[in-house]
């Protein structure tokens, strides 16, 4: 299951990304925001990164205007690596290298068609598995 969530600055992409997951044919949930209205990213990183801890979710998607503070937000949890990307190649190493479990994007920075190209890639890429990444994850924890 993945898990979404936005502030608003991040609703509008957040829907263009829901729409996606649905096409995908992706089981997902949506932890708020659920409008427009101003809104603290903090409280949708803790509930994205809550449902990760708890295991209702393995992956996550947050997106705020710039993806800086939600992801900032989301990695003051030991479990949580989350990985601010505007590139498809930057979606493509963190999973490979740093086995990320979260996605984090800027809706004022990425357009929503390379959005949700950098989703795909982030959903589709497998952690490598090696043992120097293995290492290096254990170290962050
Ligand atoms: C909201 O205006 C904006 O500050 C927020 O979405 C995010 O970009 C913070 O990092």
């Amino acid at each position: 299951m993945i898990a979404v969530g936005s502030d608003h600055a991040g609703y509008g992409l957040k829907q263009a990304v829901m729409a996606h997951l649905k096409e995908r044919g992706e089981e997902f949930k949506d932890y708020g925001t659920y409008s427009e209205a101003s809104c603290d990213y903090p409280d949708f990183a803790e509930a994205v990164a809550q449902a990760i801890i708890k295991g209702e979710a393995d992956k996550g998607i947050l997106i705020c205007g710039t993806g800086i503070g939600i992801s900032i937000a989301a990695n003051r949890h030991k479990e949580i690596r989350a990985a601010l990307c505007g590139d498809c190649f930057s979606a493509e190493a963190t999973r490979q290298h740093n086995d990320a479990n979260i996605l984090a994007m800027g809706a004022r920075v990425v357009a929503d068609g390379l959005a949700l190209k950098i989703v795909d890639t982030f959903l589709d890429t497998p952690f490598s598995n090696g043992a120097n990444h293995v290492r290096r994850i254990a170290k962050l924890s």
